[in-house]
């Protein structure tokens, strides 16, 4: 909650939400018109996620899981529906403000680890604060420190070829937490990567929902969704269920 609070910045509607909560939608909708045809790929999702939660969206492959991430982290825009992220109704913020909120608001972590493959681990975790236009020694020392936080620290001149797959997602994760967003994203984080590193890279979301960090992965595996604390099951692009965890999965597998 502290945390949530302590990075809003004032001014501009970025004011903290009435009721406290990053993610809250209703009655969400997306729709793809396909000619003649038109996939309900969401058809109504009404969710509420509050500071500090490690949820999971759970579901098979065609679920609209991916459909409705891109919904929360402001990269479509619904059919039908509203949706508030940090209390700010996102149908009404203007393009700069979005542009903003994707940068700032929202860090995003993909299947495919998405960074430079020419650039080294430390340039990868600075670009957004490049895009932020962040003078260069303390973009060096915030982008240092991500890496450091994920275990990075010995791999900042590294390129992405030279880096193992959990590593990049290592790397990936650090540029999604470089402007300390109220919300992690992750798309199917682990789809890539074999079991174990799956679960080093659940740990270490683990350890930053520890300290704070609001996270939702997306995830089509239960063994991962079990490693959060909430999952909502998606089914046909609605919710089917939504349970909480009693113990997570990352306590029981990761205590050393
Ligand atoms: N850009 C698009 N245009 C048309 N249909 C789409 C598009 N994106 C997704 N869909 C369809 O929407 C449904 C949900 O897809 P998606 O959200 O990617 O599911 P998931 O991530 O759970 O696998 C699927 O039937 C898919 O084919
Ligand atoms: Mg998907």
């Amino acid at each position: 909650m502290a945390r949530s609070n302590r990075r809003r910045r004032g001014g501009n509607g970025d004011a903290v939400a009435a009721n406290g909560l990053v993610i809250q939608t209703e009655g969400l909708r997306k729709y793809y018109v396909l000619g003649a045809e038109t996939v309900r790929a969401v058809r109504g999702v009404d969710l509420n996620v509050g500071p500090g939660e490690f949820l999971s969206i759970m579901g098979p492959s065609g679920s609209g899981k991916s459909t409705f991430m891109n919904l929360i982290g402001c990269l479509d825009t619904p059919t039908a529906g509203n949706y508030w992220l940090n209390g700010r109704k996102v149908s009404e913020l203007s393009d700069d403000q979005l542009a903003r909120v994707r940068n700032r608001d929202i860090g995003f972590v993909f299947q495919t680890f998405n960074l430079l493959p020419r650039a080294t681990a430390l340039h990868n975790v600075e670009l957004p604060l490049i895009y932020a236009g962040m003078p260069a020694r303390r973009r060096h020392r915030r982008a240092a420190e991500k890496l450091e936080r994920v275990g990075l620290g010995d791999r900042m001149t590294h390129k992405p070829p030279e880096l193992s797959g959990g590593q990049r997602q290592r790397v990936a994760i650090a540029r999604a937490l470089v402007n300390d967003p109220a919300l992690l994203l992750a798309d199917e984080p682990t789809g890539n990567l074999d079991s174990t590193t799956s679960r080093e890279i659940m740990q270490i979301f683990g350890e930053l929902n520890g300290a704070g960090q609001t996270i939702v992965v997306v995830t089509h595996e239960s063994d991962i969704a079990a490693m959060t604390s909430r999952q909502v099951h998606l089914n046909d692009g609605l919710v089917e269920r939504d349970i909480l965890n009693e113990r997570t999965k990352t306590d029981a597998t990761f205590s050393h």
